[in-house]
């Protein structure tokens, strides 16, 4: 790691970390000079994605946690700062899908995508943000979506996802004074396992439904993780201090 790196060894927190958005975001940061804990249910994606981060040049530790469990998350935070030092970015990246109509959404489809887009973003920032509000800097990535615009069969993601540009504008209200800022970025369509499941489910070949969505795309393209990452590693840079509050739709065009 260069010491002229923006990260300048500082820790990040990336959850959702094993695969996907997340695992592209650790490496990015890492590359950015940043130290990244790698936050995930799935534990050997954490370690796979570590390895990753050190390869870019980064520290990296890899922290098997369910963000959408209260003391998991306390002990996961603690363990950051012995371990890696006080973290002072976090993306907030962990999420599923349950897609379903409303009439067959069942009580368990909304619980478990609000407990953990909505409930995790909430119990990883609280945890966090003391280590930014000492140490005078900080920042918090939520990942929204384009469906927090409405989306057929997301009655539960769609509701959470909006919900997360309130909480991240509440998080810059709060936190500014302190240095913190927090930002959200609504993705597109972006391919990763998350877009694979989706195809799989409506009952299309992965390729094939990558190019169906990328001809109502104005880049005429799909999204790759490294879209997101590279809009995370503005968002957490020094260049990025006066930017806080605010949701970047990152999916090719204006629109979903
Ligand atoms: N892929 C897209 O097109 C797209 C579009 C808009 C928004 N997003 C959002 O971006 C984020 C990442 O999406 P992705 O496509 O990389 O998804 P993904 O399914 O590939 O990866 C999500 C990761 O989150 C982890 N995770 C799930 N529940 C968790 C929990 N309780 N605690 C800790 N980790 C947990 C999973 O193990 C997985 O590794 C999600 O919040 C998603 O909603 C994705």
């Amino acid at each position: 790691m260069s010491e002229a790196a923006p990260g300048s060894g500082r820790v990040a927190v990336v959850t959702g970390a094993a695969r996907g958005i997340g695992a592209a975001t650790a490496v990015r940061l890492a590359r950015e000079g940043f130290a990244v804990a790698v936050c995930d249910l799935d534990e050997a994606g954490c370690a796979a994605t570590a390895g990753r981060v050190e390869e870019a040049g980064g520290r990296a530790l890899a922290v098997g946690v369910d963000v959408s469990d209260a003391p998991a998350v306390e002990a996961a935070i603690a363990r950051i700062a012995a371990e890696l030092g006080p973290p002072v970015v976090l993306v907030n990246n962990a999420g599923i899908i349950r897609d379903n109509l409303l009439f067959r959404m069942s009580d368990d489809d909304w619980d478990s995508v609000m407990s953990v887009h909505l409930r995790g973003a909430f119990l990883m920032s609280r945890a966090a943000q003391r280590h930014m509000t000492d140490a005078g800097w900080g920042r918090i990535v939520n990942l929204s979506s384009v469906s927090a615009l409405g989306n057929r069969g997301q009655a539960n993601y769609s509701a959470a996802k909006a919900g997360l540009q309130g909480f991240t504008k509440t998080l810059a209200i709060e936190l500014g004074r302190f240095g913190v800022t927090a930002n959200a970025i609504a993705p597109g369509f972006i391919a990763t396992e998350m877009t694979a499941a989706t195809a799989a489910r409506v009952g299309m070949d992965f390729e094939e439904f990558k190019q169906a969505a990328a001809k109502e795309i104005p880049v005429r393209r799909v999204g790759v993780p490294e879209d997101i990452a590279g809009t995370v590693a503005f968002l957490v840079s020094d260049d990025a201090s006066f930017v806080s509050g605010q949701v970047i739709y990152v999916a090719g065009g204006p629109r979903a």
